[in-house]
């Protein structure tokens, strides 16, 4: 674990598409990817196979000590056990963003998130990847689009992967995520001063790719 290691932050709202931006830009440099939101959810479900509920912070924090968690080509692992496609449904989004309101909850992942950061670099995404995770990190955006856009590419995805979906109840409900997920107490999402706002509504995946590459380049040669 080399804490000098570069990290490239970003962070928005649900369905901004900073999975796939995070993704495609650590492949572009060769670094690690941390997809902070899945970890949320990985807690969310071992709570739901374990009946506690999403309110219980203090049971909510133990199970957030002792579960497992793995990620391997893409897949995600709990306890051993290959889950991305429990994870991945919009409960377990939903989940997510009710566990995350939890002090307790998320103390007890900052460090799983921290060990993420090796040789040669991490891009991390979520919601407090360059807040609180990594302050120091060498690039900061904030990566956004229009809720409609954004309920509109997450009704496209649900479809295409042969799930049933209903646009005014994705739209309803990122309204809700976005609202619960900025106006928590504990590390809400928000835009930070040295964070580079990447609005993704007129813009493809691929052009807002190659923004970052091109800003983390500029960062790197300025330090
Ligand atoms: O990025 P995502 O939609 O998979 O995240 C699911 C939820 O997890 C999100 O609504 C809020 C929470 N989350 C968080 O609080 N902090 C993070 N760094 C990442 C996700």
């Amino acid at each position: 674990n080399n804490p000098l290691s570069p990290v490239i932050a970003i962070d928005g709202p649900s369905a901004s598409g900073k999975g796939s931006v995070a993704e495609r830009v650590a492949t572009h440099f060769g670094f690690h990817y941390l997809d902070s939101g899945a970890i949320y959810r990985l807690l969310a479900y071992a709570a739901a196979q374990q009946a506690v509920a999403w309110s219980n912070a203090d049971a909510l924090a133990d199970i957030a000590t002792q579960m497992q968690i793995k990620f391997e080509h893409g897949q995600a692992y709990l306890n051993g056990e290959q889950v991305s496609h429990h994870i991945r449904t919009e409960e377990m989004g939903k989940g997510a963003s009710e566990v995350a309101v939890h002090p307790a909850v998320r103390t007890a992942l900052l460090q799983t998130q921290r060990n993420f950061r090796q040789a040669p670099g991490l891009v991390g995404d979520g919601r407090d990847i360059g807040s609180v995770i990594f302050p120091d990190a060498g690039l900061k955006i904030f990566l956004t689009a229009a809720v409609e856009t954004r309920a509109k590419r997450r009704y496209d995805q649900l479809i295409q992967r042969g799930d049933h979906a209903d646009y005014a109840l994705i739209l309803a409900d990122l309204q809700q995520r976005d609202l619960r997920d900025s106006q928590r107490a504990v590390a809400p999402l928000k835009q930070l001063p040295d964070a580079v706002l990447l609005d993704t509504t007129d813009i493809n995946i691929e052009q807002a790719v190659n923004i970052i590459i091109e800003a983390f380049k500029k960062a790197a040669q300025t330090k």
